[in-house]
C-alpha cells in the first residue's frame, strides 16, 4: 500500500515538473511567436511602404508624361525634350515616331509641325512615321485619306514637299508596280488633293471632269499612262467623299498650300545711307510691310512684291541676306512706299531692297515665302520640275 502511495507521488512529482517544463515551453513558444509577429509586422510595413512608393512613382511617372503631353500640344519641340530628359521617351526615330502616330490627345497640328523640321533627327523620325502607316490593299486615294489625318500638313512647302515625297516613297514600297517612279505617286497625290478642292470648295466654280483629271495626268508613268480605270476610281472616290484632314479651319490645304505669310525681325539696309536697320517685317497679300516695333500700327514702309524677284545674296559681314530686285527694269526704282520720320508718305528710293536674316534657314524660309507669295504657287514648280522628269521617259 505505502509502495503504491510512494510510486504515486513520485509520478505525481514527475507530471508536475513535466508540466512546468511544458509550461516554459509554452511561453517560449509564445515569446518567438510574438516575435515572428512583429518582424512579419515590419516586414509587411515594409512591403506596404515599397508598394505605395512604386505606385507613388507611377503616378508621378504618369503626371510628368502628361504634362509632357501638354506642353508637346502647345510646343512641338519643347515637349519632346521634356519627355527625353524625364526619360519617358527615348530619343530614337522608332519610339518617337510612334510616340506621334499612336499616343492619344496629341495635337495633329502639333505633330505635323514638329515631322516638318528640317534637322536630321526629325527627317528620321518623319520617315519612321510613315513608316508605320500600312498601305499594302489601300488605293492612292484610302492611303492619303489615312495618311493625311495622321497629323496636319504644315503650311511651308519644303514641307509639304518632303513629307509627300514620304508618303510617295512608302506608297510604292507597300504597293510595288502600280507606279513606275515615286514621282509618279507624287505627282498624282497631288493632283488628287487639288481635285478634292476643284470639287468640293463652293469658291470653286469651274469643277474638274473626270476627262479632264484623265488628260491631266497623261504620261505621268515614266512616258505612258495610268490605266483609266484606275484613275476613274480615284476620281469617283474624292467625288463621293471629300478628304478629311484635322483641324480643319475652313481653310482647306489648297490654302495651307497657297499661304506664305511670315513675320519676324531682319535687317534691312537703307536705301540712301547705308545702314542696317533692325525692323519687323510681315508677308502678307503679296506685300512685304516693315515697321520699326512690333506693336506699331503703321509700317515704315510697304514694298508690294509684284514684278520683283528675290535671291540670296551675301556680304562679308552678314551672310544670310536676301535681295529684292526687279529683272526688268535693273537700276529703276522699285515701286514702294515709306513713311518718313515726320509722317509724311513717300515714294521708296531702292533700286532694290536688301534684308538681312540672322541664319541661313531663316532667310531660305523667307526667300521661300517670298517666292510663294509672288508665284502664288509654289507646288506648280515642285509638281512640274517632277512632271518633266517622268513625262520624258520613254514608255517601257
Ligand atoms: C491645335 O493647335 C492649333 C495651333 O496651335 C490650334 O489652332 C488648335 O485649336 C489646336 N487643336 C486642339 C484640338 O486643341
Ligand atoms: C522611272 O523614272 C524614274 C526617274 O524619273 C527612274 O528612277 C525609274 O527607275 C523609272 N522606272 C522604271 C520602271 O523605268
Ligand atoms: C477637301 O475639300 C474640303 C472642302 O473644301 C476641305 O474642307 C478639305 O480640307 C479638303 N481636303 C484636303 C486634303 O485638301
Amino acid at each position: 500500500m505505502m509502495v503504491v502511495v510512494v510510486v504515486f507521488s513520485d509520478f505525481a512529482e514527475e507530471e508536475k515538473m513535466e508540466l512546468e517544463r511544458l509550461k516554459m515551453h509554452k511561453e517560449t513558444l509564445l515569446e518567438d511567436i510574438e516575435k515572428l509577429k512583429n518582424q512579419i509586422e515590419n516586414v509587411m510595413a515594409d512591403i506596404q511602404g515599397f508598394k505605395s512608393a512604386e505606385d507613388n512613382k507611377i503616378q508621378e511617372r504618369e503626371k510628368r508624361f502628361s504634362s509632357g503631353k501638354k506642353k508637346f500640344n502647345m510646343d512641338p519641340k519643347k515637349g519632346v525634350k521634356y519627355l527625353v530628359e524625364n526619360e519617358l521617351l527615348d530619343w530614337k526615330a522608332e519610339p518617337v515616331a510612334e510616340f506621334l502616330y499612336k499616343e492619344e490627345g496629341l495635337n495633329k497640328t502639333a505633330i505635323g509641325e514638329f515631322l516638318g523640321e528640317r534637322e536630321e533627327m526629325n527627317l528620321l523620325i518623319l520617315k519612321a512615321f510613315v513608316d508605320l502607316h500600312e498601305f499594302s490593299h489601300l488605293n492612292l486615294v484610302q492611303a492619303l485619306r489615312q495618311f493625311l489625318w495622321s497629323f496636319r500638313l504644315p503650311g511651308e512647302a519644303q514641307k509639304i514637299d518632303r513629307m509627300m515625297e514620304a508618303f510617295a516613297t512608302r506608297y510604292c514600297n507597300c504597293i510595288p508596280g502600280v507606279f513606275q517612279s515615286t514621282d509618279t505617286c507624287y505627282i498624282l497625290s497631288f493632283a488628287i488633293i487639288m481635285l478634292n478642292t476643284s470639287l468640293h470648295n463652293p469658291n470653286v466654280k469651274d469643277k474638274t471632269t473626270l476627262e479632264r483629271f484623265i488628260s491631266m495626268n497623261r504620261g505621268i508613268n515614266n512616258g505612258s499612262d495610268l490605266p483609266d480605270d484606275l484613275l476613274t476610281n480615284l476620281y469617283n472616290s474624292i467625288r463621293n467623299e471629300p478628304f478629311k484632314i484635322p483641324e480643319d479651319d475652313g481653310n482647306d490645304l489648297t490654302h495651307t498650300f497657297f499661304n506664305p505669310d511670315r513675320e519676324g525681325w531682319l535687317l534691312k539696309l537703307g536705301g540712301r545711307v547705308k545702314t542696317w536697320k533692325r525692323r519687323w517685317f510681315i508677308l502678307t497679300d503679296n506685300c512685304l510691310y516693315y515697321f520699326e516695333y512690333t506693336t506699331d500700327k503703321e509700317p515704315r514702309g510697304i514694298i508690294p512684291l509684284e514684278n520683283l524677284c528675290v535671291r540670296e545674296v551675301s556680304f562679308p559681314r552678314k551672310p544670310y541676306c536676301l535681295e529684292l530686285y526687279n529683272p526688268n527694269s535693273r537700276g529703276q526704282r522699285i515701286k514702294a512706299c515709306k513713311t518718313e520720320t515726320d509722317g509724311r508718305v513717300v515714294e521708296g528710293k531702292h533700286q532694290s531692297y536688301t534684308i538681312c536674316a540672322a541664319a541661313a534657314e531663316e532667310r531660305d524660309d523667307w526667300i521661300e515665302s517670298i517666292r510663294a507669295s509672288i508665284t502664288k504657287d509654289p507646288f506648280y514648280d515642285l509638281v512640274s520640275i517632277r512632271k518633266k522628269k517622268v513625262i520624258n521617259k520613254t514608255p517601257e
